[in-house]
């Protein structure tokens, strides 16, 4: 468990390499990489295509080993912890926002989001907390939908309450618009940036688009195996 320490944060990594063989080749990615997000962060990492930023999250959120350096997650290092350790781990402290469409579409809404819940043997309660989270995300009324039946901005409504119905402090999104319009997108980004302040997370998310990288606290840029501060923002964005 994490220290009560006040300097504690959310997230950090050291030394961070990950190396991809496909047959006698091999793909350094990146090598060397640190990172830390203090708590509260509101990051925003960009790059070009194919420089790692989807690599780097899963080795954050746990799902993928690195081949080399270490991950500490509130405070607690991760390089010992078997797979149900990990899973754990993932399942208290981290919550998911991926582009792509995670959700089981033949379940319901209110299914999906119970999900972090009844895998960690919470069934008492689930439905009624998978319900408030769905009201948090403005789908209140959308709980019996099949998934698959929803638009694509609202079943990454129900991505985001179903990343956060397990009470994780950190949040890590990758291009959690990318499929989306315009105007959709910018929804979606509001309500990142809603349940953010409401939740007090500390968010990681991927994007492409240079006007929401923007709106971030701080924005890094992974270029050439490398990570680079370009900065924190002065001033939070208008609203
Ligand atoms: N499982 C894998 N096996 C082999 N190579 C991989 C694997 N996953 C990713 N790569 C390679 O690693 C590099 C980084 O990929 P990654 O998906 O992390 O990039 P990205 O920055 O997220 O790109 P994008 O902005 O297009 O999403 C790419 O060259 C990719 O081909
Ligand atoms: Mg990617």
């Amino acid at each position: 468990m994490a220290k009560h320490g006040e300097n504690v944060p959310p997230l950090e990594a050291r030394g961070l390499g990950k190396r991809y063989h496909s047959g006698p080749a091999e793909l350094t990615v990146f090598a060397g990489l640190d990172l830390r997000l203090e708590a509260g962060d509101r990051v925003a990492l960009t790059g070009e295509s194919g420089t790692g930023k989807s690599t780097l999250l899963h080795l954050l959120g746990l799902l993928d080993a690195p081949s080399e350096g270490t991950i500490r997650v509130d405070g607690q290092a991760t390089e010992g912890l078997d797979e149900g350790g990990l899973a754990n781990l993932r399942n208290r402290a981290i919550g998911f926002v991926w582009q792509m469409n995670t959700l089981l579409p033949e379940f319901t809404a209110l299914e999906n989001v119970m999900m972090p819940l009844l895998i960690r043997g919470e069934r008492k309660g689930a439905a009624e907390q998978a319900q408030e989270l769905l009201s948090e995300v403005g789908l209140a009324a959308r709980g019996h939908h099949l998934a698959g039946e929803l638009s694509g901005g609202e079943q990454q409504r129900v991505v985001l309450a179903r990343a956060l119905v397990a009470g994780p402090k950190l949040l890590l999104a990758d291009e959690p618009t990318g499929n989306l319009d315009e105007r959709t997108g910018n929804m979606i980004m509001e309500l990142i940036e809603e349940v953010h302040e409401r939740r007090r997370l500390t968010t990681l998310y991927v994007t492409h688009n240079p006007a929401y990288a923007e709106r971030a606290t701080k924005v890094l840029e992974l270029r050439g195996g490398k990570i680079r501060n370009l900065g924190a923002q002065a001033t939070p964005p208008a609203s």
